[in-house]
């Protein structure tokens, strides 16, 4: 008969767990803690184990060992109470099967419990692991206790350790660069360089020249030979974000280096050879860039076999009362008075934000706040530059409309240089001018009848600026 080992210490939910796993054609051995699991372990292999934990600590480790190497594997399911960055990647670092919230109805766990008995047999191993490099302890946390960025701190366990590329996507400040790093420490790479290119923000010409290096004379302005980052991040990650924006020239200069680890500099006939992990990403669609022929499809399947898609903050709004505290605390040591929190009210106003501009748009708006406050405690006045609800009785004031003006501009300048090279463009500094000209004339013009002097002088300026204005058009 199969058995299944339960480590839980709460003994209220071991005895409503023992109940539901009792309907399972298994023998249910419950231990008290994962050292006990590792005696269990060595008397008679298990088919499953299920066991509880924050975050791994020595016996967890030495339980998650045993499983993977001992006679035959036995997968471990993790179940904790209170999810963190560390706690899944650790585990799945460490070689469990799966990291999952415990449920708070046990039945829940009989259905998990039987899907890993059915899969357990013909699933793939995650590959064994030795000790972790570093502790997942390092510069970068990532806050989020949301599904959606447990499943991608369990991803970054299973791949930290590998060699392979990998591709992040996602609408622009969602974390793509944090997740790079992140990986890059938790891998064998840690004590080596991580050094992150922006593809977008170099001309194409130098790009080529700034990833591989290049030789003296290779072209104008080359009077000494220099190496690129592939040879300076050697042992180390590079970091390729934009990546939707490189030319189709220097990609294939990537995909060789994916292919065959070799590069040679620019003007430089020495073949060398790179020992550096890609991790590329991009907040455009690949996808569309194939469709325009701007991106090869073969490099896109190269890098896409580790795919993270980061969500939008908006799609998990549980997500964003963790960032604030997590900011509030960031930020805290720059001010004077000390935050001591914030208010339910504002914490509702930031959870009914739309944040387009995601979690660097939050912290943003928390940094600002926290650095303008007087009182100690964050409350909505704290944020004048966000969209109220209605009915949260704020009244706008002239202050918050300007603000709101500049905010929605910030964005429509984003937006509108983002697209400054299309046909039909014809200037984005004339055009935003323009519009917010033309909306002060003709609002001044209509709210006074048409009368011009009336106009001007709500405008604050001269009756022959106004008629200026009025002539251009
Ligand atoms: N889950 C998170 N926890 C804590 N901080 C985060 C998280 N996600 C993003 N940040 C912070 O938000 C900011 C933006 O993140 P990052 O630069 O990684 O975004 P990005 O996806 O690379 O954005 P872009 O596409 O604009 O380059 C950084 O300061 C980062 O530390
Ligand atoms: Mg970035």
């Amino acid at each position: 008969m199969n058995r299944i080992l339960l480590v839980e210490r709460d003994q209220k939910y071991r005895d409503r767990a023992l109940g539901v796993l009792g309907g399972l054609d298994c023998e249910i051995v419950s231990l008290r803690d994962a050292d006990e699991a590792v005696r269990a372990m060595m008397e008679q292999v298990p088919a499953l184990v299920i066991t509880e934990g924050d975050e791994p600590d020595e016996s967890d480790r030495r339980l998650l060992r045993l499983a993977r190497e001992g006679s035959r594997p036995v997968p471990v399911l993790v179940l904790t109470g209170n999810g963190s960055t560390r706690g899944a990647i650790g585990y799945m670092d460490a070689g469990a099967y799966d990291y999952v919230a415990k449920p708070d109805d046990p039945s829940a766990l009989l259905e998990i419990v039987r899907d890993i008995l059915r899969l357990s047999g013909g699933v793939e191993w995650s590959t064994p692991l030795e000790e972790p490099v570093s502790s997942p302890d390092g510069a970068t946390t990532i806050i989020g206790r949301s599904a959606e960025m447990i499943e991608i701190f369990k991803m970054i366990g299973r791949i930290a350790k590998s060699d392979a590329a990998v591709l992040i996507q996602g609408e622009s400040g969602t974390g793509k660069e944090l997740v790079a790093r992140t990986i890059h420490e938790n891998s064998r790479r840690a004590g080596k360089p991580f050094l992150a290119v922006n593809c977008a923000a170099i001309p194409e010409t130098l790009l080529e020249s700034e990833l591989f290096g290049h030789e003296k004379g290779a072209f104008t302005g080359a009077t000494y030979s220099r190496k690129g980052k592939f040879e300076l991040s050697h042992g180390g990650t590079i970091f390729l974000d934009e990546i939707g924006d490189m030319s189709l020239p220097t990609q294939a200069k990537i995909l060789r280096v994916l292919q065959e680890h070799t590069f040679e500099r620019v003007g430089g006939e020495q073949t060398l050879t790179a020992d550096t992990r890609i991790i590329a990403a991009t907040n455009k669609s690949l996808v569309d860039c194939i469709d325009r022929s701007e991106f090869r499809v073969d490099l896109f399947y190269r890098l896409k076999v580790v795919s993270i898609f980061l969500p939008a903050l908006r799609k998990r709004p549980g997500d964003v009362g963790l960032l604030v505290e997590h900011f509030i605390h960031k930020y805290r040591p720059s001010t004077k008075i000390g935050i001591r929190g914030i208010t339910p009210r504002a914490q509702a106003l930031l959870e009914a934000q739309s944040w387009t501009g995601n979690v660097r748009e939050l912290e943003n708006a928390i940094q600002t706040a926290v650095v303008l406050n007087r009182t100690g405690t964050l409350d909505v006045e704290d944020f004048p530059f966000l969209h109220q609800r209605e009915g949260s009785g704020v009244a706008a004031t002239v202050a918050d409309v300007v603000t709101r003006l500049a905010d929605e501009a910030r964005k429509t300048a984003a937006v509108l240089l983002a697209h400054e090279d299309e046909p039909g463009s014809t200037g984005v500094y004339h055009q935003c001018v323009d519009v917010v000209e033309r909306a002060l004339v003709q609002g001044a013009l209509e709210a006074n009848a048409g009368n011009q002097v009336q106009a001007s002088r709500a405008l604050g300026i001269s009756r022959n600026t106004l008629r200026s204005k009025l002539d251009a058009r």
